[in-house]
């Protein structure tokens, strides 16, 4: 693929490149070169308090840059190349730039499984530091048409390789908590430790208002993913001109999946928030999604939305 030698190319200069992975679109850049990071948190607008995921060929690059216990090397060897993410101890001799993990001694890092991704780490030959490819608070991006209208003008080249399959943003992990709901869940994740999908509350209840879920997900701010529009949950119909998104069969009305299958839900989830904001109506409203397996990572970004 030429645009992937292209890619290459201007992130050795020091540029960053939006390329698909299975999750959603990232914004990538050298995580060996503090100009370069602060490149992705200038075109984002991201506050530099918030650190970034690394991404790696593989688990041997990964032990490079962290330390991995038992725990974390067997998530490794069950999940990657895929949606996981590990925020793990980083290490002294990792060579990764301080403004990567905001100053942090942890790092959080995933091996990515998309074939655009893995071509631009090898050709690259670097470590990438790649949130998602969207204007800061805003929605994130599954397909390219959809970086290019967060971030004109902002980057240099989006490499086009159509919808991202997963969705919505990886599951990360910390320890045997997870920070962030995503495509891999709970279930999944830990089996036989008995708290299912609950485990994500070990963080504690849900932040309030105006508060962050501590100080270990600094990024995952209350408001979020946020259309520039009201967004009401739980919605069984559409009220005064409000564009619906459904779940499961609803006759006239878009859907996120027909059949109610989840995971085509998450795969189409960003998309649809979208195209409701590009849309004439007023406000969104959004049916209401079961809170089991990647629903719940569904419900989280829902949540951030509406808020
Ligand atoms: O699927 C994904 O994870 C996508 C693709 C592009 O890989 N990336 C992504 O990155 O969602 P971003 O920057 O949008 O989200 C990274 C999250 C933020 O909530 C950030 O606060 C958290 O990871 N994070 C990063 N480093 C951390 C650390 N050391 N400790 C705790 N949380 C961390
Ligand atoms: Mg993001």
């Amino acid at each position: 693929m030429a645009a992937i030698a292209e890619a290459a190319t201007l992130i050795r200069a020091g540029e960053c490149v939006a390329v698909p992975t299975e999750t959603v679109y990232g914004l990538a850049a050298d995580a060996t070169e503090s100009r370069a990071v602060a490149g992705i948190y200038a075109a984002k607008g991201r506050p530099s308090f918030n650190p970034l995921i690394v991404h790696v060929p593989d688990l041997a690059a990964a032990e490079r840059i962290a330390e991995f216990d038992e725990r974390a090397r067997d998530l490794a060897e069950r999940f990657w190349p895929g949606p996981l993410t590990l925020v793990l101890p980083l290490r002294a001799d990792a060579g990764i730039a301080s403004l990567v993990t905001a100053g942090l001694d942890t790092i959080a890092i995933r091996v990515p499984r998309h074939r655009a991704m893995q071509a631009l780490l090898e050709a690259s030959g670097k470590p990438l530091a790649a949130p998602s490819a969207n204007a800061s608070g805003s929605i994130s991006p599954t397909r390219a048409e959809h970086v290019a209208k967060s971030l004109a003008g902002r980057i240099p080249l989006v490499i086009d390789d159509g919808a991202t399959p997963a969705g919505v943003e990886s599951t990360i992990v910390m320890g045997n908590r997870i920070l962030r709901p995503g495509p891999l869940s709970a279930e999944q994740l830990f089996p036989g430790e008995g708290r299912g999908a609950d485990l994500d509350s070990e963080a504690g209840p849900r932040p309030s208002p105006g508060k962050e879920a501590g100080i270990v997900a600094p990024g995952q701010l209350d408001s979020h993913y946020a259309p520039s529009k009201p967004v009401r949950l739980n919605a069984t119909e559409a009220q005064g001109g409000e564009y619906l998104i459904g779940f499961g069969p609803i006759p006239g009305v878009e859907t996120l999946s027909a059949i109610g299958d989840l995971t085509e839900a998450a795969a189409n989830l960003f998309d649809a928030l979208h195209r409701a904001d590009a849309s004439d109506a007023p406000a969104i409203a959004v049916a209401p999604i079961p809170e089991t397996g990647i629903g719940v990572a569904i419900n989280d970004r829902l949540r951030r939305a509406a808020y």
